[in-house]
């Protein structure tokens, strides 16, 4: 699906570069490129401050944490999502109320989020799903209206936007994931919290940090160990300043599968809202019979993958927020039929038209037989 050894490939001396002055300096933890990463991500996105984590669900946790969120409350999200977003919510105690999806973006619907809102409801995360940003004017809307704070997860966004504007910069904070197959990713684990409110990145910091106050053994609150180690934060200042560059190298490649696959009976392709540009984290198509699909790929030596076969609310881990089958259509429906093509900025274009073309040719027999 991805090959990041042609991206360190292409990167590699910046690497080597910037992994050996965190060597000489020894400053593993904290030092002066975790501080530098955190500053640039967050110029990039288009906020004012940022706060780097371990991972991508840390990132979600200690901020619902942060924004008072626990036993008794309610948080607004999808679940057509990675399992992440809903345990942050439950490991803070709340509890998730799923709503359904639009079909073609696969992002939050936001007619339904009005409905799901009662006094209980602390906070609204939509997911920028497969790059995809969700629907973000009127979900801000109906949370103005409510009072209620959006928390965007775009672990799956880095560079999406809305009306030209960055995802990261349009609810009242967001959360990233670094997981090393993202558009922006890590050797390792990373995350990222970024937000305009530079208090509640200070919260955020604070619970990462051991609940540590201005001093390191003045602990105020109970916190936990989540920090951006230097190395990882030395990796990803080295591929922002290629960011761009590889999301255009998505977009096109996007479109090249686009073009290659449009007018298919019964393959519904991904498309973007007006005003929406998608960072194109995955290339998902709909097809009624995707685990064949993905067999004939296979034969032919391509990996396709499918995110994701059980909406969450159907997970049994989630079972205590009561979810069942029929509750949400159109979330199950797209669980059954979306596999994702390989997309990667090093994905030589004549491998897309070959891939597309096995798609046609499996899609071509199956209507004709
Ligand atoms: C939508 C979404 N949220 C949260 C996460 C969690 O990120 P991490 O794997 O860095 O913990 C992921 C990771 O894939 C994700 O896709």
């Amino acid at each position: 699906m991805v090959d990041l050894k042609a991206q360190y490939d292409r990167i590699r001396d910046e690497v080597e570069a910037a992994l050996a002055r965190v060597l000489e300096s020894a400053a593993f933890i904290g030092g002066q490129d975790c501080a530098r990463f955190e500053e640039e991500f967050a110029a990039w996105c288009g906020v004012k401050a940022a706060c780097g984590v371990a991972n991508g669900t840390d990132a979600l946790t200690l901020s619902l944490r942060a924004h008072g969120i626990g036993p008794g409350d309610e948080v607004v999200t999808v679940a057509n999502t990675f399992i992440a977003t809903g345990e942050a919510i439950v490991l803070n105690g709340a509890r998730p109320v799923f709503v359904d999806v639009d079909p073609v973006t696969f992002t939050m619907d936001p007619e339904r989020v009005e409905a799901a809102i009662t006094p209980r409801t602390k906070l609204i995360v939509p997911v920028h799903l497969y790059g995809h940003p969700a629907d973000m004017k009127p979900i801000l809307e109906i949370a103005a209206r409510h009072g209620v704070p959006v928390l965007e997860d775009a672990a799956q966004a880095h560079g999406a936007e809305v009306d030209g504007r960055r995802v990261g910069a349009l609810g009242h904070a967001a959360t990233f994931s670094f997981y090393p197959g993202k558009n922006l990713g890590a050797y390792g684990d990373a995350g990222m919290v970024v937000s305009n409110d530079a208090e509640f990145v200070a919260r955020v910091r604070q619970l990462a940090n051991h609940g540590a106050g201005r001093n390191k053994y003045d602990n105020v609150v109970i916190g936990t160990n989540s920090r951006l180690d230097s190395l990882q934060a030395a990796v990803l200042r080295v591929k922002l300043r290629h960011l761009d560059e590889w999301n255009r190298e998505r977009r096109e490649r996007a479109e090249a599968y686009g073009a290659a696959l449009a007018g298919l009976p019964g393959v519904v392709l991904p498309r973007e809202r007006r005003g929406a540009r998608s960072a194109w984290h995955l290339y998902t198509i709909r097809v009624p019979d995707r685990e064949a699909l993905q067999a004939r790929l296979r034969s032919r030596g391509i990996a396709a993958a499918i995110h994701y076969p059980r909406p969450i609310h159907l997970q049994p881990a989630l079972s205590t927020a009561g979810g069942r089958v029929g509750d949400l259509p159109v979330s199950e429906q797209l669980c059954r039929e979306v596999i994702a093509l390989p997309l990667y900025p090093e994905l030589p274009l004549e491998a897309v038209h070959r891939i597309a073309a096995t798609v046609r040719e499996f899609v071509c027999a199956a209507t004709t037989s």
